[in-house]
């Protein structure tokens, strides 16, 4: 079957429901994620092949380093929307295959905090913007509590993840699809340039800090690329374990201290 993009299959599978199929026809299960992210070539025009001249052998296939690659491209991005463009274009990670919109950032750039999570659930991969669900909306209202927002009625953060795509069922992101979107994140820090970094969760934590183990390590100050970094229990362990908001409340709290003495 000619490859066909994800939106395309949805609705071509919506359809076929529509007309009564009740069942899959592919004798077996295709693993998408699996699939090579660089589609085969065609095969050489016959034609082009000309009589008595032996073919000239096929390039060995290219290996590529994604990360030095996504460094590079993060690193030709002179402005956040030059960032957005190289990670629309970066090919390597598999989860923009799955993903409905590739979601960058929300607030404001040049906020003195800049928020980092982990990664898109469904609802952000729908709209686009990092924290638009349940947790997002927690994490707006433990930002009001210091006076911080992404309204303008507030003081302005700046908000982005890790990964810039839904991982499939909001499984765990991979260590590799971290070390690769990692350069980005990175770049987008510099470009951003807050004053202080909120990092809510373990991915963030392993991806900034290089560290896991949120329960030791919220609370106390950090540092990532250069920048006080307070680490947090994410919102979505907030929703789930209530009895951590203390705990939440306490390292919001050391935040507002901060930014008073700045
Ligand atoms: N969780 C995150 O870490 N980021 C989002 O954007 C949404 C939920």
């Amino acid at each position: 079957m000619e490859s066909m993009d994800y939106h395309s299959a949805l609705a071509l599978l919506e359809w076929q429901v529509e007309l009564g199929a009740s069942e899959a026809i592919g004798d077996a299960p295709v693993d998408r994620y699996a699939l090579p992210s660089v589609q085969p070539r065609p095969a050489r025009d016959p034609a082009s092949r000309t009589a008595g001249t032996s073919a000239a052998p096929e390039p060995a296939a290219e290996l590529v380093d994604p990360v030095a690659e996504a460094r590079g491209a993060a690193a030709a991005a002179g402005s956040l929307e030059a960032l957005r463009a190289a990670m629309a274009e970066y090919p390597h990670c598999d989860l923009r295959r799955g993903a409905r919109n590739l979601v960058f950032s929300d607030g404001l750039p040049g906020a003195r905090v800049m928020v980092v999570g982990e990664a898109p659930g469904r609802e952000e991969d729908r709209a686009g913007r990092p924290f638009v669900g349940r947790a997002g909306q927690l994490l707006d209202r433990m930002l009001a509590a210091i006076g911080l927002g992404r309204s303008l009625d507030e003081a302005p953060v700046y908000i982005a993840n890790v990964l810039p795509w839904r991982p499939p069922q909001n499984r765990d992101p991979r260590p590799e699809e971290i070390a690769m979107m990692q350069p980005f994140l990175e770049r987008h820090i510099e470009l951003a340039a807050p004053e202080l970094l909120v990092v809510m969760g373990n991915i963030s934590c392993q991806a900034l800090l290089g560290r896991r183990g949120i329960t030791r390590l919220r609370g106390t100050w950090s540092e990532a690329q250069g920048l006080p970094a307070m680490p947090m229990f994410h919102p979505a362990y907030l929703l789930r374990n209530p009895s951590a908001k203390r705990a939440a409340w306490a390292d919001l709290l050391e935040v507002k201290a901060r930014l008073g003495d700045g």
